[in-house]
């Protein structure tokens, strides 16, 4: 293998440049031209790809987004657009392609390696939300984004003796809420895994404003209830005006923490080794302190664990 390619899909995600470039140099480092794939499946297809330089990865560690830019492209599981991808690789005698993002950028790959392409996956989103790993590119500067603004919100919360109501992103997954939750000391969290119980929601911030409690905060993964409803209800239950807030897409961007950095490095660097030995269809991953790596379908099989204890915390620490 002589030339391999890298491409960013998906919702972006802090770290995605950082990897960028460590599968550029480290490429470079194993001998491979590298060339980059713009706007994800969608550029693929359309044949957006341009080789890369050491200059045209520098400077840009600590920026958040993908250089590469991003899309969703969901007529990526049709095979006619998987077969028109192959064609614009194998052009340009392209035989390993790295891939970051979630487990739909990782069913993608799984179809390129199955049409011939050694793929490999990089877990890069700001959700958590890949069994395969213990933590994803983005997901802790996403963290530090979403309690940056909740300790703001908890200022002005507390100067007026309200409840803050704060949605989180997180999709299926509500490891942003739980580790968010634990971090600003929440009353309550809302998640997936928690399920929605209005009663014990209200029943935890009643409590906090009889403790006589200057403020409350309760968190919240998006889809899961509509937070401007579960205001007025607090409202008119609990004793607190409360106000909601949605955190949006700025969970999304940013320079990314110290820690992405080192992850995206990592991840990438172990995932051009293995292509340098002719290996590919892997998803790489963290496990303890350890870098590890599965087969694509292996990790897109696995189911991940809920962490009974950490969810504890929150009830536990709000008292
Ligand atoms: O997967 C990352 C994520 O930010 C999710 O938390 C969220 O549900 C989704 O992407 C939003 O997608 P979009 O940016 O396409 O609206």
């Amino acid at each position: 293998m002589r030339n391999i390619a890298i491409l960013t899909s998906g919702g972006d995600s802090p770290g995605m440049n950082m990897a960028i470039r460590a599968v550029v140099r480290s490429g470079f480092h194993y001998g491979f031209n590298v060339y980059g794939v713009y706007n994800g499946y969608k550029g693929l297809v359309k044949g957006e790809i341009k080789k890369m330089t050491r200059e045209t990865v520098s400077r840009i560690l600590n920026r958040g987004g993908t250089i590469l830019g991003s899309a969703r492209f969901e007529k990526f599981k049709e095979l006619d657009y998987q077969k028109l991808a192959v064609k614009n690789l194998k052009e340009k005698n392209i035989e390993g392609l790295v891939v970051i993002g979630g487990d739909g950028t990782f069913r993608g790959a799984l179809d390129l390696h199955n049409l011939g392409i050694k793929c490999i996956c990089l877990p890069g989103t700001i959700d958590n939300d890949i069994p395969s790993t213990d933590y994803t590119i983005g997901f802790f500067t996403a963290l530090n984004t979403a309690v940056d603004s909740i300790d703001k919100l908890r200022d002005t919360s507390f100067s007026h003796r309200r409840c803050s109501v704060v949605e989180l992103m997180g999709r299926h997954c509500g490891d942003l809420t739980l580790y968010a939750g634990i971090a600003v000391g929440s009353e309550f969290i809302i998640t997936p895994e928690t399920g929605y119980d209005k009663k014990k929601t209200l029943a935890a911030v009643k409590d906090s404003y009889r403790r006589n409690k200057r403020h409350a905060v309760v968190v919240v993964t998006e889809h899961m209830v509509d937070v401007n409803q579960l205001a007025k209800d607090i409202e008119s239950e609990t004793g607190y005006e409360t106000r909601a807030t949605v955190l949006g897409h700025v969970q999304r961007g940013g320079t990314p923490s110290a820690f992405d950095r080192v992850l995206a490095t990592e991840m990438a660097e172990y995932g051009v080794e293995l292509l340098s030995r002719n290996i590919g269809g892997k998803v790489i991953g963290l496990r303890g302190l350890n870098m590890v790596d599965y087969d694509i379908e292996e990790a897109l099989k696995m189911k991940k664990d809920i962490s009974n204890k950490r969810y504890g915390l929150v009830g536990m620490l709000a008292q």
